[in-house]
């Protein structure tokens, strides 16, 4: 009986996840992966303050990154693919989803 209780738990933590978007941002030296599960403004580490950085978008939403730390000022937009220079300081980035949650 159990099991059947925790069934709808453990599918909603599934669908969460499949939710959720993979966002890597290089500084060429190191970098993180972040993930989100919204497209709220996602402060960055402040090592993507130089001009040399890269983006990896692993999902299938574009996600603008911008210069400022409240995306306010675009540096670029990109999509699903490899690393893609981005030779402006990133501070945040917001992922772009059709239902704006
Ligand atoms: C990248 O960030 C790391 C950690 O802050 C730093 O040690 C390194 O110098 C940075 N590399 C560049 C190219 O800015």
């Amino acid at each position: 009986m159990r099991s059947f209780i925790a069934l709808p738990a453990a599918l909603s933590c599934i669908l969460a996840l499949c939710n959720a978007a993979n966002v890597g941002v290089s500084n060429r030296t190191q970098y993180k992966i972040y993930n989100t599960g919204n497209s709220k403004c996602f402060a960055v580490d402040n090592m993507f303050q130089g001009n040399s950085n890269q983006v990896l978008i692993y999902d299938s939403f574009p996600v603008m990154f911008y210069g400022n730390a409240d995306c306010s000022n675009i540096v670029s937009m990109n999509y699903k693919g490899g690393w893609t220079d981005v030779n402006r300081p990133i501070r945040s980035f917001q992922v772009i989803r059709p239902d704006n949650q």
